[in-house]
């Protein structure tokens, strides 16, 4: 929290816990520091592709200036904030990710020739500057040294200025702005190489997530509230080698598998129960995996267990073998509910049959058991490309480029009289991340265990280990 701007005793402010700086302090703060050295950066590698995505934005708003701004802190409660995460349209923009600066702006400024860009940030202050040491939002005694403007001009091949110099317009069009959101969203929908190599590296530090997940699970089983305990497994792999979790990581067992974000897993992790953990490990490029994954807390299904488990696996297999380019996106997601319907359908649980209930306007009574849909773009967020327009999205075609989540499901509420008893409080997920390319879909997942065997074989290797 700031203590002020001021720099003499009587204009500092006295708080119920801070005292102000006396004039000993004051007169020796600022000196007494070795010369700053700073050697210049190579450009980092997704400074190139971000410049090629820049220029697609400026074809698109010829003679507007844009405005795209990274986001402020986000307060917490009183003088404490959340993490900082910059906006993704901006990290996108400019390849600033992890590391970006709370209330950085990337300005489009209109030319005869497009747009020349600028990054504007609040680069380090002075060391002479009450900022340098009695801000503990951005002074760096407080959070640690800040970049130069001109270390992240090398960095991230962009022309930088200090934040002050920054000035709106009244003609400005910043994110909020439909046709810019949905420019910005569209332009996620076919991921470049970079972005590619960084999906890879997101569900490989999320497979070494879900190995400590396995290996924590007897331990979970012994506390209290053991979804907790794989929900920190989980969260330190994700800060040991990626930027965090890409979302909340829903470590859900037993009935609570049923509740699709189960976030709040404070329950117990019950041995002869499964338990759905989806989780993602963000990389510090800010790309996500999105991954579930349903185990057996004993290590062994349930012969019910199994049953619904290999429906919903042969609903994702279904899924998986129609994602091709050309195809539409929705056709992924029929395909995976047809599996769903006939399968309900043939246990009895359906009051129609699965003809009827897959019927586009008089049916859906399959739904109850699966209400979410079977696939979402991926990427920068988990949610990628959120604003594409709908024939773009659900009802586009796809492409290679594309990454998307197949994750299909099956959940039988606890109370849910329309089963028998033995499905009820039973819920499975499998979920896998999927890169199409020109000769079909790649599950980048795929090293994850997913049928019934390999997923015991799996628990039983793991916890040997
Ligand atoms: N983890 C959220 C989702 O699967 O969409
Ligand atoms: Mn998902
Ligand atoms: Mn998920």
């Amino acid at each position: 929290m700031s203590t002020g701007e001021s720099d003499t005793i009587a204009e500092t402010p006295v708080t119920n816990r801070k005292q102000p700086f006396p004039r000993g302090f004051l007169d020796t703060i600022s000196t007494g520091w070795a010369e700053r050295t700073e050697s210049m950066p190579a450009a980092r590698p997704q400074a190139a592709y971000a410049a090629a995505r820049r220029a697609k934005v400026s074809e698109s708003f010829p003679g507007k200036r844009l405005v795209i701004e990274a986001g402020s802190l986000k307060q917490r409660s009183n003088d404490t904030d959340y993490p900082f995460r910059a906006h993704s349209a901006f990290a996108h923009l400019t390849g600033w990710a992890a590391d970006a600066e709370p209330d950085s702006v990337l300005v489009f400024e209109p030319t005869d020739a497009g747009h020349d860009v600028t990054l504007y940030f609040r680069e380090r202050a002075d060391r002479t500057t009450t900022e340098f040491y009695a801000d503990a939002t951005v002074g760096e005694f407080w959070i640690g040294p800040r970049p130069s403007l001109a270390g992240v001009a090398a960095d991230l091949a962009v022309a930088t200025d200090h934040l002050a110099a920054f000035e709106a317009g009244e003609d400005d069009i910043a994110l909020g702005d439909a046709d810019l959101d949905r420019v910005v969203s569209e332009l996620r929908l076919v991921k470049d190489e970079y972005e590619i190599a960084e999906m890879r590296l997101a569900v490989d530090i999320t497979a070494r997530g879900f190995d400590d997940i396995i290996h924590a699970l007897p331990e979970a089983a012994k506390h209290a509230r053991g979804e907790r305990v794989v929900e920190g497994v989980f969260h330190r792999r994700a800060r040991e080698d990626g930027n965090g979790e890409g979302y909340d990581t829903i470590s859900a067992s037993g009935p609570h598998a049923c509740y699709l974000h189960w976030t709040r897993n404070d329950g117990a992790v019950v041995p002869g129960d499964l338990i759905l953990v989806d989780a993602g490990v963000e990389a510090d490029s800010l790309y996500t995996a999105d991954i579930t994954r349903t185990l057996p807390v004993n290590g062994r299904f349930s012969d019910v267990q199994r049953k619904v488990y290999e429906t919903v696996l042969d609903a994702a297999d279904a899924a998986f073998a129609v994602a091709r380019p050309g195809v539409k996106f929705r056709e992924v997601h029929e395909a995976a509910m047809k599996v769903i319907a006939t399968r309900v359908a043939e246990w009895g649980v359906l009051p129609v049959s699965a003809e009827e209930a897959l019927d586009a306007d008089t049916g859906g009574q399959h739904r109850r058991y699966m209400v979410h849909g079977t696939s979402h773009h991926l990427g920068i967020d988990v949610h990628d490309c959120a604003q594409a327009r709908r024939e773009m999205y659900y009802d586009g075609v796809l492409e290679a480029g594309m990454v998307f989540t197949i994750e299909p499901g099956l959940y039988f509420q606890i109370d849910d009289l329309t089963v028998p008893e033995e499905l009820r409080g039973i819920g499975v997920r499998i979920e896998d991340d999927i890169l199409l390319t020109e000769d079909g879909a790649v599950n980048l997942s795929a090293d994850i265990p997913r049928t019934a065997d390999d997923v015991e074989a799996w628990i039983a290797r793991v916890q040997k280990g």
